[in-house]
């Protein structure tokens, strides 16, 4: 929850917050967080059960680790786990601000919603194709 404060309100909005507690809260097994010299510095999780697609949930990393390649591990990494998984796309609900880095690692727009996440936050749904 520190690192959402952190990264709130510039990459999340505020009435983003519950919705984050309620997921830690349902303890999802599938989410990873990367520690740097035992501390919790970023999180994500590939997640669904659909034979056909999963999402990447709550991706998100400290500001003091932001540009260090993090976010760039996971994606690689989310990507490997899809390809095992064999599913055909990995589904992204990002923001107007986060989009840019997942359309790096082939992600493209498929639904904009204006203030979507709250006001000034701008939802862009969007899908990486996987290559297995
Ligand atoms: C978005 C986020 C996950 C990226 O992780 P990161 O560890 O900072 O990214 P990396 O250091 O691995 O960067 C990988 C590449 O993406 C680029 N990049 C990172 N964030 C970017 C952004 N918001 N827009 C465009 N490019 C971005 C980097 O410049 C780098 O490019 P390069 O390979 O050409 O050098 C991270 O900055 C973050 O947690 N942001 C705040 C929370 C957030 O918005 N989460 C997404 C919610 S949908």
């Amino acid at each position: 929850m520190s690192i959402f404060d952190a990264n709130c309100p510039k990459y999340f909005a505020t009435n983003e917050r519950s919705d984050y507690a309620q997921f830690l809260d349902s303890m999802p097994e599938e989410y990873d967080v990367f520690l740097s010299s035992g501390v919790i510095v970023g999180a994500f999780g590939l997640i669904g059960n659909d034979s056909e697609y999963k999402s990447i949930n709550w991706i998100l990393i400290s500001p003091d680790s932001q540009g260090l390649g993090i976010g760039s591990i996971f994606m690689k990494r989310a990507i490997s786990l899809a390809n095992n998984a064999e599913i055909k796309h990995i589904k992204i609900a990002a923001s107007h601000l986060s989009a840019p880095f997942f359309s790096k690692y082939g992600a493209v727009k498929v639904l904009e919603i204006k203030n979507g996440w709250g006001p000034d936050m701008h939802r862009i749904d969007m899908e990486l194709m996987v290559s297995a």
